[in-house]
C-alpha cells in the first residue's frame, strides 16, 4: 500500500536528476547495439530546465518499460515486471518475443504500437533539445528500439506483417500479475493472400520515422539504414499486394478492437515518412498523387488517432512539400476547425476539446494529438501559430491540473493524480469479478500514465474497470512525450499541478433520473385528483348540502 505525499514526490524528483542511468542504453534486444552516444553533460553546463517537466518525461518514459514484454533486460527499471510471453510467435515458427503490451491487459497489437512509434519520433525529431536538457535521450532510444526491434521480429518476410499476438477472449478473461499468462498466445499476419494495407503503411511509416530520428537525431546510421530497409519493403507491400483492403478484412477478429476502415490516409502518411527517412522524391510525388487521387483535403475533419492520420499528414506535407500549398491549406483547415471547437468537436465546460465518440471512449487522447499537430504546425505560419499554440497550451494546462477535478491525468505524479489505471500488472489484482476492490489500493504506481480522462462534464471518477476514463495505452502517452518535450525545449513554467495544494473535489452528484420520475408521477397524480374534484365539484357541493339539511 503507497499513498502519494505531494512533498515527497517533488523532492524525489528534483533529487533524482543527476541520476547516472540516464545514459543507458542496453536494451538486450537482438539487432545492432547502440552505443551510448549521448553522454549526460555534467550538470554545471546544463542550463536550467523545468524540473517538473523534467519528470514528466521520465515518468512518461518509464510508463513504457512498464508496458515491456519478453525478455527483460537487466537494466529494468520496474521491479514488478518480470520476463513475460517468452513463446510468442512459436504457434508460427516466428519469434515474436519483445514488443509492448498495447493497455492494462497483455495483448500485442501493431497497428496501435507501430503508430505510437511515429508520434513519439515525430515529437522526438522536433523537439530533440528538450530530451537532451532533462537527460531522457538514452532512455527515449531504448524506449523506441524497443517497439522498433519488435516491429523488426514482426516483419520477417517482404510479405508477411504480423498484427496482433494473443487471442483476446482467453486474455481479456485474465486478471493478474505478468507471471501467470493465459496460453495459448496465438499470432496472426497479413501476407499476399491476405493482405492489409492500412497496418502496413502505419507500420511503414513508423519505420520510416524512427529511421529518421535514430540517423539525425541519436547519430545511430547503421541502426536507421536497418528500419528503413523495413520501411520501403513494407510500404511496397502496402502498395502492391492485392486487393488493396483494410487488414481486418483479412484478419475479422481483430476488428472489434483495432479497426481502421481505410486505407488513404495511411498511404499517404506512409508515403510522406519514407521522402522523409530516404529524401527519395519518388516518395513525396506518391504522396502526391495518393492526396489528390483520394480527395483528402476535402475528408471529414476527426482528430487524429492509430486509426487515421489525415491531420498528420496535412501538417507532415505541409513541413516536407513548398512546391505545393495543398497542405497547408489542408492543415489550416483542420486545425481552425478543430482548434477552435468547431466541425465534430467542441469544448467542456472546463475547456477541454471534446470530440464526440472518440472523446466519450478516451477524452484526454484526442485533445493531445490535436494540441500535438497545433504545436507541430505553428511554426509553419506566424499568423495562425499564435492562436495554435494558445490552444494547445490550454490543452496541456487542462492535462495537467488545470481543470475542475484539479487533477493532472497522469499517474504517480500529485496527490490527486489518478490513482485506479485499469491495468492488471499494477494493481496487483488477480480476481477479475472484482476488480475495483480488490485490492483497495493498487500495489503498484503505474508512474507516467495517462489515463483516458474525464466526462463531458469534467468529471473524473477514478473507478478502474471505467475503461473509457481509467485505461491507460501506448498511443495514449505518445503524443503525451511531444507535448512535454516541446515544454522543456521553450523553458515553459511549472505545470499547474504543482501549485495544486487542496485534494479533488467530490463530484456533484446529478439529481438521480428515478428521483425525477417519481416526482413527475406524484404531480401527474395530484394534477389528476384536483382535475376529478373540479369535475365532481357540483356533486361535492351537492352532497354537501344535504348533510347540512339532515342535521
Ligand atoms: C527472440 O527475440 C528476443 C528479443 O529480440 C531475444 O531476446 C531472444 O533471444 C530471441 N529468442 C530466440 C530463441 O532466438
Ligand atoms: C550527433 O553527432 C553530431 C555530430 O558529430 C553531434 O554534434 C551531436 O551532438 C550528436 N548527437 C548526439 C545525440 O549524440
Ligand atoms: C528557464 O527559466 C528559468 C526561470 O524563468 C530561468 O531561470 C532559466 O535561466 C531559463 N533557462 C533557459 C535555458 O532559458
Ligand atoms: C524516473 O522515474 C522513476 C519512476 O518514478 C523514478 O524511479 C526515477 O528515479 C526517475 N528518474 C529520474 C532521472 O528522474
Ligand atoms: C496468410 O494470412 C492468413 C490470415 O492471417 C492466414 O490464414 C494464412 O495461413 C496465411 N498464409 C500463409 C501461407 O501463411
Ligand atoms: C526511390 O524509390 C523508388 C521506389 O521505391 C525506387 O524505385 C528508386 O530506385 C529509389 N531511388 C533511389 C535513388 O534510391
Ligand atoms: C474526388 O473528387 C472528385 C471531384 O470532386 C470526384 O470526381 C472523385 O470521384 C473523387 N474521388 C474520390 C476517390 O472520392
Ligand atoms: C519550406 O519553406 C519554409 C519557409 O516557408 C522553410 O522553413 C522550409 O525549410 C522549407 N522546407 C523545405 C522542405 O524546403
Amino acid at each position: 500500500m503507497r499513498s502519494i505525499p505531494l512533498l515527497s514526490l517533488l523532492l524525489l524528483q528534483v533529487t533524482a536528476q543527476d541520476d547516472s542511468e540516464s545514459s543507458s542504453t542496453t536494451t538486450g534486444a537482438t539487432s545492432t547495439p547502440t552505443s551510448s552516444s549521448t553522454p549526460s553533460p555534467s550538470s554545471s553546463t546544463l542550463p536550467t530546465v523545468n524540473q517538473a517537466y523534467t519528470a514528466l518525461l521520465n515518468d512518461s518514459l518509464w510508463f513504457y518499460e512498464a508496458q515491456r514484454s519478453g525478455n527483460l533486460p537487466a537494466n529494468n527499471r520496474v521491479p514488478w515486471r518480470h520476463s513475460s510471453a517468452l513463446q510468442d510467435g512459436s504457434d508460427n515458427n516466428v519469434n515474436l518475443t519483445g514488443g509492448y503490451y498495447d493497455a492494462g491487459d497483455y495483448l500485442k497489437f501493431t497497428l496501435p504500437m507501430a503508430y505510437s512509434m511515429s508520434i513519439v519520433s515525430w515529437g522526438a525529431i522536433e523537439w530533440f533539445q528538450g530530451y537532451q536538457a532533462a537527460q531522457q535521450d538514452g532512455y527515449l532510444r531504448d524506449m523506441v528500439k524497443w517497439g522498433m526491434d519488435w516491429l523488426i521480429q514482426a516483419h520477417p518476410q517482404p510479405n508477411v506483417f504480423y498484427v496482433q499476438v494473443g487471442n483476446g477472449d482467453i486474455d481479456n478473461n485474465y486478471w493478474g500479475p505478468d507471471t501467470n499468462i493465459p496460453t495459448p498466445r496465438p499470432s496472426y499476419m497479413i501476407n499476399n493472400t491476405s493482405p492489409g494495407t492500412d497496418v502496413a503503411a502505419v507500420g511503414a511509416a513508423a519505420f520510416a520515422s524512427a529511421s529518421y530520428l535514430f540517423r539525425n537525431r541519436l547519430n545511430d546510421s547503421n541502426y536507421a539504414d536497418t528500419l528503413t530497409s523495413h520501411a520501403i519493403s513494407l510500404y511496397n507491400f502496402a502498395e502492391t499486394a492485392s486487393p488493396q483492403q483494410p487488414y481486418t478484412t483479412s484478419i475479422p477478429a481483430i476488428a472489434e478492437f483495432y479497426q481502421t476502415n481505410t486505407i488513404q490516409n495511411q498511404l499517404v502518411w506512409g508515403a510522406l515518412w519514407l521522402y522523409r527517412a530516404t529524401g527519395n522524391q519518388t516518395y513525396l510525388t506518391k504522396a502526391s498523387k495518393y492526396f489528390d487521387q483520394f480527395n483528402l483535403s476535402s475528408v471529414d475533419i476527426t482528430p487524429m488517432d492509430w486509426s487515421d492520420q489525415s491531420g498528420g499528414v496535412f501538417v507532415l506535407g505541409s513541413m516536407l512539400d513548398n512546391s505545393t500549398q495543398k497542405y497547408r491549406a489542408a492543415a489550416e483547415r483542420y486545425l481552425d476547425t478543430l482548434t477552435q471547437g468547431q466541425g465534430p468537436c467542441s469544448f467542456t465546460g472546463g475547456g477541454l476539446l471534446w470530440c464526440g465518440q472518440s472523446s466519450a471512449s478516451n477524452s484526454l487522447i484526442p485533445a493531445q494529438d490535436t494540441a500535438l499537430l497545433a504545436l507541430l504546425y505553428s511554426g509553419l505560419n506566424s499568423d495562425k501559430g499564435s492562436g495554435y499554440t494558445k490552444f494547445a497550451l490550454g490543452q496541456i494546462d487542462y492535462l495537467l491540473g488545470n481543470n475542475p477535478m484539479l487533477t493532472p491525468y497522469v499517474v504517480g505524479v500529485h496527490m490527486n493524480s489518478p490513482a485506479n489505471p485499469h491495468h492488471a500488472g499494477a494493481s496487483g489484482g488477480t480476481d477479475i469479478n472484482n476488480i475495483n476492490t480488490s485490492p483497495p489500493q493498487e500495489l503498484n504506481v503505474l508512474y507516467g500514465a495517462i489515463v483516458g480522462g474525464p466526462d463531458q462534464s469534467d468529471n473524473f471518477y477514478d473507478v478502474r474497470n471505467d475503461w473509457q476514463q481509467s485505461e491507460v495505452a501506448l498511443d495514449y502517452n505518445a503524443p503525451f512525450q511531444g507535448l512535454v518535450a516541446y515544454q522543456l525545449v521553450t523553458n515553459a513554467s511549472d505545470p499547474p499541478y504543482t501549485t495544486i495544494t487542496q485534494p479533488r473535489p467530490a463530484i456533484k452528484k446529478p439529481f438521480p433520473k428515478w428521483a425525477i420520475a417519481i416526482i413527475v408521477i406524484l404531480l401527474v397524480l395530484l394534477l389528476i385528483a384536483l382535475a376529478l374534484l373540479w369535475w365532481k365539484r357540483k356533486r361535492i357541493i351537492e352532497w354537501r348540502r344535504r348533510r347540512k339539511q339532515n342535521w
